[in-house]
């Protein structure tokens, strides 16, 4: 049967192409965490195309015998200028629709086109609790090597302790004395957002094993033209800054969710700059955080988010709040002269 590899550059301008889409997306949520809500048009267009227009991204859908079959996403992550320009690859191919040459079909596509664009080493997440078998058998056949284990974790609302997230808040009274907090919804207000993005440099800190990565750093206008990529997309997100007495940013953290499911939220970053550890920041901002998305969304059911298996002080307070294990993403990496080979 003929496989079929199509290039979506937007849901609007090829409705057909993005169904493609939207089933490979779904049929993937379905088999990954079955009994959640599955994600509807808009949060998959938000998934996929929420990006500002200067950040590349290559999108693939593939049809098999005209059924929907898979898709690629592949997402330029270095900056002009970095030595390393480094493309993160999602395959994902329908499990009825597997063993018959669609993955091999759609790498075909988005590595040729990731050499045009200049890229040069690819980094991939397969699962190793789930089809580990094909997705790591897959990476070795394109010569990327394991770099990293990272570790997928969920709280549920019922299992987060309020009490205990009452006593987080009320121990920075005396552990975190003169430090302030600052939240907002959406994007960031613009007299806030030069701290942000200091705040946001916290992340430069994450254990990184043996991934080749680029110092992440963004400008201001960048971290501004981000989150407006994503707002226009629908995307909703609650975020809570430290700031020091003498007005620096300390740190961050923050949680998004797509109102068409707002049953699961994403805990994406949370970091705490060097010079202000110490104080009980990280667990202050997570439960503060967490309180205010709550009390946004009350319909939140399931927060997820993922760490580096080597960081144990992130973990921790995770844990400590109700996280648990729900899958392990073992970072693939190799240079893309390799995987063209
Ligand atoms: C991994 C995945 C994308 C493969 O899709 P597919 O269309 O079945 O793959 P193909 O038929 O094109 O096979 C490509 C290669 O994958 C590997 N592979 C696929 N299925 C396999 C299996 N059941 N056992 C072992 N290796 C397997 C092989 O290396 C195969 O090459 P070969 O045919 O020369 O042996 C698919 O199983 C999937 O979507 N898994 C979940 C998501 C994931 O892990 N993605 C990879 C991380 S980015």
């Amino acid at each position: 049967m003929a496989i079929e590899i199509r290039q979506v550059t937007s849901p609007d301008s090829d409705p057909a192409g993005f169904e493609v889409l939207v089933a490979a997306y779904r049929a993937d949520i379905a088999a990954r965490d079955p009994g959640d809500p599955l994600p509807g048009h808009r949060e998959v267009a938000g998934q996929l195309f929420g990006l500002p227009a200067d950040r590349k991204r290559l999108v693939y859908g593939a049809r098999l015998g005209g059924e929907p079959a898979g898709m690629a996403c592949a997402t330029a992550m270095s900056e002009a200028g970095d030595e390393l320009q480094l493309a993160e690859v999602d395959v994902l191919v329908i499990p009825s629709q597997r063993r018959k040459g669609v993955a091999t079909a759609l790498i075909a596509e988005v590595v040729p086109a990731l050499v045009e664009l200049g890229q040069t080493s690819i980094l991939a997440y397969p699962c190793a609790d789930l089809w580990s078998e094909e997705g790591f058998a897959l990476c070795e056949k394109y010569g990327l090597v394991r770099r990293q284990d990272e570790r997928c974790s969920r709280a549920r609302v019922a299992d987060i302790d309020d009490n205990l997230m009452t006593s987080w808040i009320a121990e920075a009274a005396t552990k975190a004395a003169g430090y302030r907090l600052e939240q907002w919804e959406g994007p960031c207000p613009e007299h806030l957002l030069p701290q942000w993005c200091a705040a946001l440099a916290g992340m430069e800190d994450i254990p990184l094993d043996d991934i080749e990565y680029n110092p992440f750093t963004r400008s201001v206008d960048q971290q501004r033209e981000a989150e407006l990529a994503l707002a226009a997309r629908g995307f909703v997100s609650y975020c809570t800054m430290a700031v020091s007495a003498t007005g620096e940013a300390a740190g961050m953290s923050e949680l998004q969710l797509h109102p068409e499911r707002p049953q699961i939220a994403h805990q994406s970053d949370t970091a705490v700059l060097r010079a202000h550890r110490g104080h009980g920041l990280g667990k202050w901002m997570k439960a503060a955080n967490y309180r205010f998305a709550r009390a946004a969304q009350p319909e939140l059911d399931v927060i997820e988010t993922e760490n580096a298996q080597s960081n144990p002080w992130m973990l921790d307070i995770n844990i400590a709040m109700g996280f648990r294990p729900h899958h392990v993403y073992v970072a693939h990496q190799a240079p893309i002269a390799t995987a063209l080979r």
